[in-house]
């Protein structure tokens, strides 16, 4: 049995991981705070590195950051990454939401895209749609061109509204991450710090330019030392 405390807001309350009521409890403490917007999510060692010993977020994760990773991936209308996980991790699109990639170099291998349940979105630089369409042939995706060669969150998030997905997750990368919090685009964090140090293979928003502050809005703690926090970026959309 794994306990399951939440220490922000208070007062304390724990909960039994294992109980089926306890996932309708997380879906209630993780619904967004509101219907359309932009989350980020990661799961971090203590000293801020994204892959563990395996070079991928797996070994960082664990069963109940799992647990938590799929009741926020069900508030979502899509999940977006970067190419680069998907090269790294595989990443099987998730059964509840869409899943959008966005690519400049249209090199998805390693992509398990054919197991997807919902047509997956490819947002890829113009002059790569042609090799996106070529390794993905066979494969049901529907492939967006974008106009700008350095990404351009704002060009990502306008394709996504114009599908009418508006409940956005940002799992990572770092750099696609990075992107959107120095555009101002980020509402909210929710950030696993596994109770792990690891040598930061590849650290947390490295490239990040800009400095904005954030608010503690929850934190829950398992048995095993997890930490799982919700923060509210300021300045989000601030700059349009
Ligand atoms: N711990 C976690 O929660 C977590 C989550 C996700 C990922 N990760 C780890 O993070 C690492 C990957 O992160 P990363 O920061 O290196 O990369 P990333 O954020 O996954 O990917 C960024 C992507 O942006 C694409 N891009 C650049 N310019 C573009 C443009 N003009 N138009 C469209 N797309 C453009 C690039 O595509 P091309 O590559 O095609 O040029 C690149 O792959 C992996 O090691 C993964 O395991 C950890």
């Amino acid at each position: 049995v794994t306990a399951l405390t939440l220490l922000v807001p208070g007062p304390a309350e724990t909960r039994n991981a294992e109980d089926p009521d306890t996932r309708d409890w997380l879906a209630e403490l993780y619904r967004p705070a509101s219907p359309s917007g932009v989350r980020l999510n990661f799961v971090a060692s203590i000293n801020g590195s994204v892959v563990g010993e395996d070079g991928s977020s797996e070994s960082l994760s664990g069963r109940i950051d799992r647990k938590i990773l799929g009741v926020i991936r069900r508030h979502a209308d899509v999940i977006l990454v970067g190419a680069r996980t998907v090269r790294r991790e595989g990443y099987a699109a998730p059964r509840s939401a869409r899943l959008a990639v966005v690519t400049r170099s249209g090199d998805l291998a390693g992509h398990r895209l054919g197991e997807s349940f919902l047509r997956p979105l490819i947002l890829c630089f113009e002059p790569a749609v042609r090799r996106v369409e070529q390794q993905l042939r066979g494969v049901a995706v529907e492939v967006v061109p974008l106009r700008s060669e350095v990404l351009d969150p704002a060009e990502v998030l306008a394709v996504l509204h114009a599908h009418g997905l508006a409940s956005v997750v940002c799992e990572g990368g770092p750099s696609l991450a990075a992107g959107f919090l120095d555009a101002d685009l980020v509402d909210e964090l929710c950030l696993t710090t596994a109770p792990k140090l690891r040598a930061p293979g590849v650290p947390l928003l490295p490239r990040l330019t800009g400095a904005r502050g954030a608010a503690l809005t929850q934190l829950l703690t398992d048995d095993d030392g997890y930490l799982y926090a919700r923060w509210a970026i300021d300045g989000a959309q601030a700059a349009g």
